[in-house]
């Protein structure tokens, strides 16, 4: 199949397609759950599939590749392409997309002299070696090839970091589309520079590349559809991101998208010329692992139309609808020029194809009455009706929804006792297996771990003059991202909450932490457990620097009161039991002990049980909504982070610019209780391994089925 376009659509095998798609990224869900998921996408009328290419997921070691499992990008695609769905890759490599490092691996940041998505010899080097190597795994999957993917995409967004770099940001643009043209894979390349930020005028927008069509992104392409053929009068308007929702963070509201104001602002989109859509994600999924970006919560649901689990929701029916419809007048707008707007009354307005279709609009608070093709309407406020040219409704945005219920029952997994093993503090490793590095200073966590566990410990020891003694206050002068304080082996505090996403510079307060305690004179033991949360996405999370600053743990003196702790510092990379890998195996060196009623609440506890596989088919969740913080595993695959922490914050300033789309208060309940334990994880027996940082009752931990 050859891939072309014109002014109006893509075209492929010459002839002008509408492209509706939905967004899927293969590692946020499993093998296991590809094909139902990718049924569903052409059930409800889709005919592509997009997803982002994860560098940071399939490199995690420089020189180390990993396409397996839920990493199987070329299977991903042939299972798409068995569906009958056409593919759109977003290869970045810098991707965002709320996942670690947004898609550039954490190794990354060691390279000497490096600095990310910009004019830079290194990172350039390292990009171009990364994206030359995908190109040959997607060669054979390209259209032209016989495969299924027609575009691909390279950067994403530059023009929300465009203003920091200038020039040097202008060069390397042009360098990354010249790059992707050189690889000659034969289908048109997107590069989506104007994004999110750019829209809420936050940043001036200047990024463009020559040998690219520009594409938008936005929650309401129409708004900005006019400037788009204004400026690319030649390529037809292309939405890469339509937000179906949002992604949530730790302690921070859930923004949600109404599935009606969605279909409205998808409709009014064709309505206005528009002619390929990417539901910005279909299938939102989970951040297994370590995978999610900083303080992103373990479920990715982010309002998709399939929830986390790959079920439908009513505004997947509702959507479902909606592209059923376009499919079905596709060339009585497609093979048309742009429509004309025709206003009637004072809100209401048709866009009215030259072949007779008609999109009847109202953008407004309040209903809108008008009359076409002999038929009155009364169109619901913010709301489009699709009407062929003999009057017949194909469709209308603000039909009521047909509400799905969903609910927890039993899975009927009975799980044995669990059992316990003590996660030490760093001066109890045995000595064959501590490595701790010493220092006059604290050493930043990243550049010890490389970002291969969350954890790092600090250690030092001080004396409390009596003078000194009493009240007072430990300070971190600068941290990332929670902390756990120990005194003398004693739990004492915890970093206070709730955490930003967006912290401003790593020079400045956002990265100080105090905590108010009380000391005895004398000698004491300080260990710090620092928790990273996962690394940054973009610039913009640390003030507008360079990702290259992401820091974790600590790297700046630490005092009580007014004095500077003198150390030396021990820094342990790092758990005891990552070392002993108990989550993969029970552990040889120290056994596991049956729990016991005092155990039950204590801090730094390694939990294993186990249980038979439910006879229930899934899908399958843990309720965790008795512990506290920590990391779980389901035969040795992690599943992800847990923390039992309140929605509390609501929408930060930064997000004003989603409010007519997007709403969503805190609910004051648990951030995230259930966690997707994907049901081809699991074998006859299983083993359940956490590993709790604050304490938490395990026996109230159940196997859930979501029906
Ligand atoms: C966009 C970005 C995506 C994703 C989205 C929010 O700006 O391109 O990768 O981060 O925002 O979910």
């Amino acid at each position: 199949m050859t891939v072309h376009h014109d002014h109006r659509a893509l075209l492929l095998d010459g002839r002008r397609t509408l492209i509706l798609s939905g967004a899927v990224h293969y590692p946020r869900s499993t093998p296991g759950m590809w094909p139902a998921i990718l049924r569903h996408m052409r059930e409800s009328g889709l005919n592509t599939v997009e997803t982002y290419i994860f560098w940071n997921l399939h490199e995690r070691r420089p020189g180390v590749l990993d396409f397996s499992g839920r990493l199987d990008l070329p299977r991903f695609c042939l299972l798409a392409q068995a569906e009958g769905l056409n593919v759109i890759l977003r290869i970045g490599p810098y991707i965002c997309a709320e996942t670690n490092y947004g898609g550039l691996p954490g190794w990354l940041r060691d390279v000497p002299g490096i600095r990310m998505r910009t004019d830079n010899e290194p990172f350039k080097r390292e990009m171009a070696r990364w994206v030359r190597l995908v190109a040959e795994i997607i060669r054979p999957l390209t259209a032209p090839c016989g495969g299924p993917v027609i575009l691909a995409q390279i950067e994403n967004e530059y023009d929300n970091i465009a203003a920091t770099y200038g020039e040097d940001g202008k060069r390397y643009l042009q360098w990354c589309v010249d790059l992707a043209r050189s690889l000659e894979l034969g289908i048109p390349l997107v590069t989506c520079a104007a994004g999110g930020a750019a829209e809420a005028g936050e940043k001036d927008a200047v990024a463009s590349a020559e040998g690219s069509l520009e594409t938008i992104n936005a929650f309401r392409a129409h708004e900005v559809i006019d400037a788009h053929f204004r400026s690319h009068p030649r390529a037809p308007a292309l939405w890469t991101e339509n937000w179906t929702g949002w992604y949530q963070t730790w302690g921070g509201v859930l923004p949600k998208r109404d599935p009606q104001e969605l279909a409205y602002a998808t409709a009014r989109f064709f309505a206005a010329g528009g002619s390929g859509v990417n539901y910005f994600l279909w299938h939102g999924g989970t951040n297994f692992g370590r995978e999610g970006m900083y303080l992103l919560t373990t479920s990715y649901e982010f309002g998709g139309p399939l929830d986390e689990y790959g079920l439908p929701t009513d505004k997947a029916r509702h959507l479902a609808r909606l592209n059923h419809a376009l499919r079905a007048c596709a060339s009585d707008f497609l093979d048309h020029e742009r429509p004309e707007v025709r206003a009637v009354g004072p809100a209401g307005f048709i866009c009215a194809y030259a072949s007779g279709l008609a999109f009847l609009c109202n953008d407004g608070a309040e209903p809108a009455r008008l009359a076409h093709a002999g038929r009155e309407h009364t169109l619901a406020p913010r709301s489009v009706r699709i009407v062929r040219a003999d009057g017949e409704l194909l469709y209308d945005s603000a039909a009521p929804l047909r509400p799905l219920r969903r609910t927890w029952k039993s899975s009927g997994a009975r799980l044995a006792p669990f059992a316990r093993r003590e996660e030490p503090m760093p001066s109890d490793w045995p000595v064959a297996l501590a490595a701790p590095v010493t220092a006059r200073r604290p050493v930043e966590q990243l550049s010890l771990t490389r970002d291969e566990t969350d954890y790092c410990w600090y250690e030092t020891e001080f004396t409390v003059a009596a003078s000194e003694a009493g009240p007072g206050r430990l300070t971190f002068e600068r941290v990332a991202d929670l902390a756990h304080v120990f005194i003398d082996g004693r739990p004492v505090a915890t970093t206070p909450l709730p955490l930003r996403e967006r912290r401003g510079r790593m020079d400045e307060g956002r990265f100080t932490q105090t905590f108010e305690l009380t000391l005895a004179p004398g000698r004491h033991r300080l260990s710090v457990l620092a928790c990273a949360l996962g690394l940054i996405k973009g610039d913009w999370m640390i003030g507008y620097a360079n990702m290259a600053e992401e820091r974790k743990g600590l790297w700046a003196p630490v005092r009580w009161n007014r004095r500077g702790l003198p150390g030396p510092w021990r820094m342990q990379p790092g758990l005891l039991g990552e070392r002993l890998s108990l989550p993969a195996e029970p552990g040889a060196l120290l056994p596991w002990k049956t729990a016991t009623a005092r155990d039950t609440r204590r801090p730094l506890s390694w939990w294993r049980t186990t249980f038979a596989r439910p006879k229930s088919p899934g899908p399958f969740a843990l309720d965790l909504g008795g512990m506290g913080k920590g990391l779980v595993w389901i035969n040795g695959r992690c599943l992800g982070r847990y923390w039992n922490i309140p929605e509390s914050d609501p929408m930060g300033p930064w997000m004003a610019w989603m409010k007519g789309s997007l709403v969503g208060a805190p609910s004051g309940v648990a951030t995230q209780r259930h966690y997707h334990v994907p049901a081809d994880w699991l074998r006859e027996q299983n083993s359940l391994v956490l590993f709790e940082e604050l304490g938490g009752d395990p026996a109230t931990i159940r196997l859930l089925r979501r029906v």
